[in-house]
């Protein structure tokens, strides 16, 4: 049962994120041409494609650390490319959470003190939720381990449990089982699934993997800067509802 019930559910106004016409580039030459996508609370998308089609690239604008050169990029109904660098980045502690392709843990903090940074930007402190979510992800007992003697897949899965613990509406996870066996890579894919489902967030998921692309109510595919095979219908499943 992967579908969500969306459906049958009142229709929610607004989508959780949204990418109207991205275009961007690095050194004048354009890396996405116009990418639109809308992402829905309670659902997980994966964006799949080649290396070098422009996937961290669109993460990083949807999460609003860079800015399109043309296009938007809207938060919950509001547009964020346009925000100043401040209330972004605090509209961002409060409704985002974050998985880098490259994860980046703040080495002089232990694991669960890493887990709790998301929070206490937000102002909030919920060390059961932290201590939850790293037992999820399989590092229960890890709390107190700096990062430097983790492995590459242990701090991988730090990273995801950071990112879910302020209770974001949006995840943006850049290849968050790149690193991964297979019995971990699904687990962090289902602990995204449920949260989806539990406190409906929408996950935005890159991944080369197709198995995991399969946890997701939908894939699209990355390629020359644009989605394929997605008309309309595919990017926008909800469209009747703008
Ligand atoms: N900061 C940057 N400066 C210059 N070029 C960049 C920068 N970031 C990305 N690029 C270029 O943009 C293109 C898309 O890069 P991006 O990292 O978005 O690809 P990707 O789809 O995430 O690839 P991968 O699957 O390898 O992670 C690449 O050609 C890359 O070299
Ligand atoms: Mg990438």
């Amino acid at each position: 049962m992967r579908r969500v019930t969306r459906r049958a559910e009142p229709a929610p106004a607004i989508p959780v994120l949204e990418a109207r016409k991205l275009r961007h580039g690095f050194a004048g030459t354009e890396v996405l041409h116009g990418v639109s996508l809308q992402v829905w609370p309670g659902e997980v998308v994966a964006v799949t494609g080649p290396s070098g089609s422009g996937k961290s690239t669109l993460l990083h604008l949807l999460g609003g650390l860079d800015t399109p050169e043309q296009g938007e990029v809207w938060w919950a109904g509001e547009r964020a490319d346009t925000l100043d660098t401040q209330t972004r980045a605090q509209r961002r502690a409060g409704r985002l959470g974050l998985v880098f392709q490259h994860h980046y843990l703040l080495e002089d903090l232990n694991v669960l003190d890493n887990v709790l940074i998301p929070g206490r930007l937000s102002g909030q402190d919920d060390r059961g939720r932290a201590q939850g979510l790293i037992e999820r992800v399989g590092l229960g007992g890890r709390e107190g381990s700096l990062p430097g003697v983790l492995s590459g897949g242990e701090r991988q899965r730090v990273a995801v449990a950071r990112a879910l613990s302020a209770r974001p509406a949006v995840v943006l996870a850049d290849e968050p089982t790149g690193s991964l066996d297979r019995a971990n890579a699904e687990l962090v894919a289902q602990l995204l699934v449920h949260l989806a489902r539990e406190e409906q967030a929408g996950v935005l998921l890159v991944t080369h993997d197709d198995r995991i692309a399969a946890f997701a109510d939908r894939s699209l595919h990355l390629l020359d800067g644009q989605f394929t095979g997605a008309g309309d219908e595919a990017l926008f499943p909800a469209a009747d509802r703008r």
